[in-house]
């Protein structure tokens, strides 16, 4: 087999300094998306470590794998569920409504995966254009009939764009700068690229929301930064950007969705809120090296309990299964030391997982139908960032007395009564 190559982070990828601040050692663990096929391969691991820069107060990995090996072949394809539709479709509303996007419009997606989001804009009429590293999933976007490139998006690749498809009305990077070593220049890139009065999208899991959630488990080797407002504005800035807006959205477990253009654009920039929003940053400690530690010990409290609590089910005489082979999933089960055997299987309606088994666990990913044969007595909801659509749909389960474990912000079991009430209240 092929080594898989590591290098360890010195400078900050956004300002440059080097000065951490090592808060969260989650110990040695396998990539959380390297779903094996051939049993007989060793599995490689590697260090899973955060800290914090203390300069801009990016928090980073202490070591980035090869973005080669990790994207040549991916497995994480764009969830089809209801939630991430919707969320995406109201994005392609909202860039509609504020850009006036029409026939002689240019629509770009950086980390483009199988065209989901670009398929929003197709009835406003506009060019797209995907961009993505991923061979496998960036066939699956052509076939469906979005033009997309299967390359890193870099600042050369933003100067061949240009040349060949003019300015962008809009650039998307949703989910995908956390995973990009250079992200400087990947904004240079953007800057050249963007249209006069055109918008650069950013959407990343918010850091503020990962330390109040605790959702550790959204720390894997694929995402290599950690982003709160200011340091984005300062990355934004520093490429010769302006923030001109920030928001937030409830999916992957809480995320910023940022915007910025040329500073010269006719848009207006929402100084109050993005002020507001750093401010609040500060206000709850998230400048100081002490709240990221009290974190550090939080998690290490919260994978104990969750081996407890697994143990327990386990030990119980349960019949104990994984429900969605995300990859925070798998990060959790591995960084909390969950031995073989304790998940019987997992479902996951992705194709290309099925027949896989969990990194580091050697459980079986099954379909959902397959799974529905089994008869688990337990889910552990690995993908709880769909907590509420998973419950709905799976009110037989509920109703037959079957219940689920969610691991965040604490571990706890949900039945049906449970279900009612959170289904409930969020609706
Ligand atoms: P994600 O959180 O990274 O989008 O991954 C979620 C995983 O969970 C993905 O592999 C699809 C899977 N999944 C299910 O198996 N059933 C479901 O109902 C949902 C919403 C997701
Ligand atoms: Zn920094």
């Amino acid at each position: 087999m092929t080594r898989t190559r590591v290098a360890s982070v010195d400078s900050c990828r956004i300002c440059g300094a080097d000065n951490w601040h090592t808060f969260l050692d989650l110990g040695n663990v396998p990539l959380a998306n390297s779903f094996v096929t051939d049993e007989s391969e060793p599995e490689e691991t590697f260090p899973l470590v955060l800290m914090s820069c203390r300069v801009c107060r990016l928090a980073s990995l202490t070591h980035v794998v090869h973005p080669k090996d990790l994207y040549d072949h991916y497995f994480y394809v764009s969830s089809p569920s209801r939630t991430m539709q919707d969320h995406m479709a109201g994005l392609a509303r909202r860039f509609q409504r504020i850009l006036g996007l029409g026939a002689s419009s240019l629509v770009v997606e950086i980390g483009s995966n199988n065209g989901d989001q670009l398929a929003k804009f197709r009835p406003y009429g506009c060019s797209l254009l995907g961009i993505d590293p991923a061979q496998n999933i960036t066939e699956q976007a052509r076939a469906r009939g979005i033009d997309t490139r299967t390359d890193f998006f870099t600042s050369a690749v933003a100067t061949k764009v240009r040349a060949e498809r003019g300015p962008a009305d809009l650039i998307l990077a949703r989910h995908v700068i956390a995973h990009v070593d250079d992200v400087r220049d990947l904004v240079a890139g953007v800057r050249d690229l963007l249209a006069p009065d055109g918008i650069f999208a950013i959407e990343v899991p918010y850091l503020k929301e990962l330390v109040s959630r605790r959702a550790f488990d959204t720390v894997y080797h694929e995402h290599l930064s950690y982003f709160l407002v200011g340091t984005l504005r300062r990355l934004l800035e520093d490429a010769g950007l302006r923030m001109i807006d920030v928001d937030e959205f409830d999916v992957h477990g809480g995320s910023i969705l940022v915007t910025a253009t040329l500073p010269s654009s006719r848009h207006r920039t929402n100084t109050e809120r993005i002020e507001g929003k750093i401010r609040a940053e500060e206000t709850a400690g998230l400048t100081s090296d002490e709240t990221y530690d009290r974190f550090g010990a939080v998690v290490d409290r919260l994978r104990e309990s969750l081996r407890t609590c697994l143990r327990e089910l386990v030990e119980a005489g349960y019949v104990v299964a994984g429900y969605g082979a995300s990859a925070k999933g798998v990060t959790w089960l591995t960084t909390s030391g969950i031995p073989r055997g304790w998940l019987a299987f997992c479902s996951d309606t992705t194709p290309e997982k099925q027949g896989t088994l969990l990194p580091g666990l050697g459980v079986r990913v099954i379909s959902p139908e397959e799974a529905r044969e089994q008869r688990p007595d337990v889910y552990v909801m690995l993908a709880w960032n769909y907590r509420d659509e998973i419950l709905a749909k799976e009110a037989d389960f509920l109703n037959s007395g079957g219940r689920f474990l969610i691991p965040i912000p604490e571990p706890h079991l949900v039945g049906a009564k449970e279900s009612a009430a959170l289904i409930g209240a969020a609706s």
